[in-house]
């Protein structure tokens, strides 16, 4: 299958090149495009790359993941989040290809949901969106535009992204340990922490699906940020002074949800591949950054 990555530079990105590239090894195969080169929000751009280049498939990885900055300017947040993957789907349908975008667990309110035992579960692909800052506005917008525009899509959402070629919340950790000795980590926000190797994998599984919809795909377990960082320093043996803080204590401009758990059930259940836990995958991360 032909297929054409847009926002190849970013850290999904990047290891979307390569997990693409070992599966359609043709020459011609694979179109990788950076943002200095497409920007989605440009329709025009983005109607001609895909009437140029002709894929089968497009899979959008570009996104502005700066969630503060998306607070102060929900218009770009907007452009970016919701019209770029709009155009792309537009795109799509006009040429009969098939799109895959990615989409967050900021899509959710962060309130868990509760099982009928009482116990928090994770959020389905079913549960009602309900976005609390403008990042999560924009994505969830973007879902809907793109659910409206190609019949041929899969979204996927995903959560707490790291990979060895970004900023991201892992190598944050091992520069502040490097820098300060000292780090104070958020203890009441959960989520599912993502490498984006395995993230990779499975979009390229479904890009060759046609079973289309909205699906979760993030690493099986939960932790706390604050969890997360002592297992970054206990998994890479970095000794540092880690201490738990509220998030009121940070201050930021947008609101975090506090809980973030994406659940497989779906997926699994419809036959995906089942994610390797969030440890196995940050194991892998961390000897991808020392190697
Ligand atoms: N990071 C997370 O924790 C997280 C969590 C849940 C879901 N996600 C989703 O996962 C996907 C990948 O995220 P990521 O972590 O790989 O983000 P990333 O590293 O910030 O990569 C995003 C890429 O999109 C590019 N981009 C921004 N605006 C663009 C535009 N108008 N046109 C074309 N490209 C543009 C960026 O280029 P520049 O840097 O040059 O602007 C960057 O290369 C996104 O859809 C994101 O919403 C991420």
């Amino acid at each position: 299958m032909k297929v054409l990555i847009t926002g190849a530079g970013g850290q999904l990105g990047r290891d979307l090149v390569e997990a693409f590239a070992e599966v359609a090894p043709g020459v011609g195969d694979l179109v990788a495009i950076e943002h200095r080169d497409l920007d989605i929000t440009d329709e025009d751009a983005v109607r001609s790359a895909v009437d140029a280049y002709r894929p089968e498939g497009v899979v959008n990885a570009a996104a502005w993941t700066d969630v503060d900055g998306c607070e102060a300017d929900p218009t770009r947040a907007h452009r970016v989040n919701a019209l770029g993957p709009w155009w792309l789907a537009r795109a799509c349908a006009r040429r009969g290809a098939r799109l895959v975008t990615v989409s967050t667990d900021y899509v959710f309110c962060g309130v868990a949901p509760v099982d009928g035992a009482g116990q928090p579960r994770g959020w389905s692909e079913f549960d009602p969106v309900e976005p609390i800052n403008v990042y999560g506005r924009s994505k969830a917008a973007g879902e809907q535009l793109v659910r409206q525009s190609v019949a041929a899509h899969h979204i996927v959402r995903t959560a707490w992204v790291a990979g060895a070629r970004g900023r991201n919340f892992v190598t944050t950790m091992l520069r502040l340990a490097r820098e300060r000795g000292e780090v104070a980590v958020v203890d009441d926000q959960v989520g599912s922490p993502t490498c984006t190797r395995d993230l990779a994998a499975a979009i390229v599984e479904l890009a060759g699906s046609d079973r289309y919809g909205t699906w979760n795909r993030t690493g099986p377990g939960h932790c706390s940020w604050y969890e997360l960082a002592g297992a970054v320093f206990e998994l890479s043996g970095v000794e540092v002074e880690l201490t738990p803080q509220p998030s009121s204590a940070l201050d930021r401009p947008a609101p975090r949800p506090a809980w973030s758990v994406l659940d497989a059930t779906h997926a699994e259940a419809a036959g995906l591949m089942a994610m390797p836990h969030w440890r196995d995958g940050l194991a892998r991360l961390l000897a991808e950054l020392e190697g």
